[in-house]
């Protein structure tokens, strides 16, 4: 072979690796489409699905392959299992999704050992995104929702009573609520951790009703279990005792309302994503998916996690050419933004890989027939991690 032949051919052999690099990126989705609140996993992948359908063209002929995976509800071995499956034995470029914190803080090693990016779509306890520098989050922490929630309520009442599910996103919400509510010159009554899985409902409401606080504040995984929350409030007559319901955007989450009933009916929550938001770009998100799976259907703000992380992982893809190398796509995770999110601008904190979004006062009201969380007023904008913020201060 002369000189000339052998370097076409190697040219031609690196043009070829260069080329299927190029064409599929593989993502390892891995959600909960079973146990605890295994609707929820169904949200996750549609929104990525509806994202990848509306971009498939811009993405210069590259393809997105989702290896999709249960990890069936809060299941850290599970998830950690799975991960290592896809990471191993499938090769996937990225890992993405999560419903669950002890999930996604199982899969932490396994990102940073193998170098793989995981955009958490909605996982979300403050401390997940230290544990591995290759994690970036495009869902929301607890503490963005809670801190002023508490912030909001301390101007309005005097007392408080917390009651969370026991694990990592309960107990930031907790935290952070009590912080700003005391901060604000109120005072809590009362702090009560209950377990994840089929707690006792009435008992625990019946302590809060004897306790009397002007409100209770309640963070609890959303999905079913929302919907068990407002139900034992309505039965064991807290309303009526004169107790107002208030918490992060979880315990009314849209998906649920139809179930909850009457009950809903002027819950007070901060959140950043509301189904019932008008700015146009989420009457355009409501109305696609809508178009895409039933005009019964609404997404949630499982869905805008993931509807979000789709986008960041699509513009990824764009900037690196189908080429994904882990260390240059964190590179461009931190500095990307989206000014048109479905839940109004979003941006990625470079320095924590966390979102930065703002955060809507939101009252339940009857909308057309239909229950709908209605914002009233935006009570946080471009709102860092608080907890990330006040441990820098420390
Ligand atoms: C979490 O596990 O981080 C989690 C689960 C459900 C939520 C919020 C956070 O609604």
């Amino acid at each position: 072979m002369n000189m000339f032949r052998l370097a076409a051919s190697a040219a031609l052999a690196l043009a070829a690796t260069a080329v299927s690099a190029q064409q599929t990126v593989k993502i390892g989705f891995i959600t909960s489409y079973s146990g605890l609140n295994g609707n929820l996993g169904p949200y996750m992948e549609r929104a990525v699905r509806l994202y990848l359908k509306q971009h498939e063209k811009d993405l210069g002929g590259v393809k997105v392959e989702l290896l999709t995976r249960d990890d069936t509800g809060p299941n850290p071995d599970k998830a950690r299992q799975l991960a290592q499956e896809l990471v191993v034995r499938d090769k996937v470029n990225l890992l993405a999704g999560v419903i669950f914190t002890p999930n996604a803080m199982a899969m932490a090693p396994i990102a940073t050992e193998a170098k793989v990016p995981f955009v958490i779509m909605n996982a979300g306890t403050a401390v997940i995104t230290t544990r591995s520098p290759y994690m970036v989050r495009t869902s929301f922490t607890l503490w963005q929702s809670s801190y002023p929630l508490g912030q909001w309520a301390s101007k309005k009442y005097k007392t408080a009573y917390s009651l969370v599910s026991d694990f990592g996103p309960g107990h930031d919400s907790e935290e952070g609520f009590s912080k700003a509510f005391e901060e604000g010159g109120g005072k809590m009554l009362g702090k009560v951790r209950v377990p994840l899985q089929n707690p006792d409902w009435a008992a625990y409401m019946q302590r809060v009703k004897d306790a009397k606080p002007d409100v209770l504040m309640v963070f609890i995984p959303a999905g079913k279990t929302a919907t068990a929350v407002m139900k034992n409030f309505s039965d064991l007559g807290l309303g009526q005792a004169g107790i107002k319901l208030i918490g992060p955007g979880d315990v009314t989450t849209d998906e649920e309302l139809p179930n909850m009933g009457d009950v809903a009916l002027g819950v007070l929550t901060v959140h950043h994503y509301s189904a019932g938001a008008t700015r146009p770009q989420n009457k355009a998100f409501v109305a696609a998916w809508k178009k895409e799976y039933g005009q019964n259907e609404t997404p949630n703000f499982v869905a805008v996690g993931a509807y979000d992380g789709a986008a960041i992982i699509v513009d990824a893809i764009k900037a690196l050419k189908g080429n994904m190398d882990p260390d240059k796509t964190m590179e461009f995770f931190k500095t990307w933004k989206n000014p048109n999110s479905p839940r109004g601008p979003i941006s990625i904190d470079p320095e924590t890989r966390d979102i930065v979004q703002n955060e809507y006062l939101r009252e339940v009201k009857r909308v057309g027939g239909q229950l709908a969380n209605v914002e009233l007023e935006t009570v946080a904008t471009a709102l860092k991690d608080p907890w990330k913020e006040f441990q820098k201060k420390k």
